[in-house]
């Protein structure tokens, strides 16, 4: 009953980003384009609320930690030497009744309760042996299970082999270490990020923007000295990406940390952890923190021009740092913002549907509404809102009834709306209407700009 309500919430989510403009299913008019999606007018500035926040509080409010924007389109070198050609993917399997395409893994997961993911004969033979039904056609009838690259191919003029689209950012982070730096001096510990489009050709996307074949990521690569005692930066890693997640707005209970056991590693980790949240669809990952060692800079260093190495001016060493690496995607951010404020209340016997995002990722900050269409009240809130949206991310909206547009701004997560009426061309003043209260303050116009910067960087 309970999980039926979660997915039920997961429905009007789905539903409630269409019809408000936060997200659109990608190519929808030639039917569609399997995970790929397009943001609308209010996902776009919730998607760049999300990314700015993650880059102050990473990048710009640390001393620590530079950022760099590199390239999708990277070396086809660099996808054999990190071992992504090789290695990036995941085991599928053909029903070959309906011709639907499955990642083997889950399958068997789902049907014996065991995650046997990498062992190809041993899923292949349990696939047989259960009789597992194809969950689209109900018939028994499957291929092999086979490996499956996951990477995205493509090819470049005057570049010679196979051009992927990078299935992580951090590739263009390894290879542009020496750059970042000689040109920035930083000393170890210290850190490189990157905000940018990944691609993956996901064997079966969905749970809306959960997995994806493009989506964004933003990642760090922070490099350590190799004797460093690398536990406690890790684990203050583990708190930092719960923290950010609750900034947010998830609730501690509703996140979890999972440890990759040791055969499931990537092939260039010696510890991982996912970071869980709690969808409607189960606790699935929502971040990751790997200890990459020094794989990646070894590898580079060894097939590349260039010495990846970091010179210790003190002691006159030369050595190869080892990299902590802090994941976090985008959309699974997004969608954990859209779960965690998502809230109906009743008001007056009717349900009024309400994302009560915290002020910072709201997409409008104020919107500024006359009470009618009279010029008399639509040219002084016009001019308010010329003033307040040089600070301000606002909305002008004059249509349809005060009530109907408060309940328009509240299922946005509008925080504040301010209404200008007939008494205001007496008294100077306006109704400033708090989203998650609903309670109405009058407040003189000259005090407006103090008033709401108090009550945005009290919420802050
Ligand atoms: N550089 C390490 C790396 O890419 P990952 O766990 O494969 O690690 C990092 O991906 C993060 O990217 C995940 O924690 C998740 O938030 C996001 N992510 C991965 N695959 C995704 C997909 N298919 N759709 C949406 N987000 C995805």
């Amino acid at each position: 009953m309970k999980e039926k309500k979660q997915l039920d919430k997961m429905e009007k989510i789905i539903s409630l980003s269409k019809r408000r403009g936060f997200v659109f299913q990608g190519s929808e008019i030639y039917g569609g384009m399997g995970g790929t999606y397009s943001y609308g007018p209010l996902g776009v500035e919730l998607k760049n609320n999300i990314k700015q926040l993650w880059w102050k509080k990473f990048v710009q409010d640390r001393t620590n930690i530079v950022g760099i924007d590199g390239p999708i389109l990277l070396h086809p070198k660099l996808w054999v030497v990190s071992g992504h050609a090789e290695g990036f993917g995941d085991a599928m399997v053909d029903c070959k009744e309906c011709k639907k395409r499955f990642r083997a893994d889950h399958l068997v997961e789902d049907a014996i309760g065991k995650d046997l993911e990498g062992k190809i004969e041993e899923m292949t033979k349990i696939i047989k042996e259960e009789k597992i039904k194809c969950p689209n056609c109900g018939k028994v009838n499957w291929t092999d299970v086979k490996e499956f690259n996951m990477m995205f191919k493509t090819q470049m003029n005057g570049v010679e082999g196979d051009i992927f689209l990078r299935p992580e950012t951090a590739g263009a982070i390894f290879i542009e270490f020496k750059n970042v730096m000689d040109s920035t001096r930083q000393k170890l510990p210290f850190g490189i990020a990157q905000i940018g489009k990944a691609f993956r050709n996901e064997i079966v996307a969905g749970n809306f923007i959960f997995r994806l074949r493009e989506f964004e990521q933003m990642e760090i690569e922070y490099l350590i000295r190799p004797q460093e005692n690398w536990e406690p930066i890790f684990d203050n890693w583990l708190n930092l990406q719960e923290e950010f997640a609750m900034e947010l707005g998830a609730k501690k209970e509703d996140l979890r940390r999972l440890e990759h056991p040791r055969e499931k590693l990537s092939h260039y980790s010696k510890k991982t952890i996912d970071i869980e949240y709690k969808f409607p669809f189960g606790f699935k990952e929502l971040y990751g923190l790997a200890h990459r060692g020094d794989f990646d800079l070894t590898q580079h260093t060894e097939f590349s021009n260039e010495k990846l190495e970091y010179f210790d001016q003190e002691t006159g060493e030369r050595f190869i740092p080892h990299i902590i690496e802090p994941t976090f995607g985008v959309e699974r951010s997004l969608l954990l913002a859209l779960l965690s404020a998502y809230t109906e209340e009743e008001v007056e016997g009717e349900i009024r549907v309400v994302l009560k995002f915290p002020n910072k990722l709201a997409p409008i900050k104020i919107a500024f509404l006359p009470l009618s269409k009279k010029d008399e009240l639509t040219e002084p809130t016009k001019k308010l809102f010329d003033k307040f949206k040089e600070k301000f991310i606002c909305q002008y909206d004059e249509t349809q009834s005060i009530g109907k547009r408060y309940r328009r701004q509240d299922e946005v997560g509008t925080p504040y709306c301010v209404t200008f009426d007939f008494d205001s061309l007496g008294d100077n003043s306006v109704t400033v209407r708090d989203r998650d209260t609903m309670k109405q303050e009058r407040v003189k116009i000259e005090d407006l700009e103090i008033y709401l910067n108090e009550k945005f960087h009290s919420n802050e």
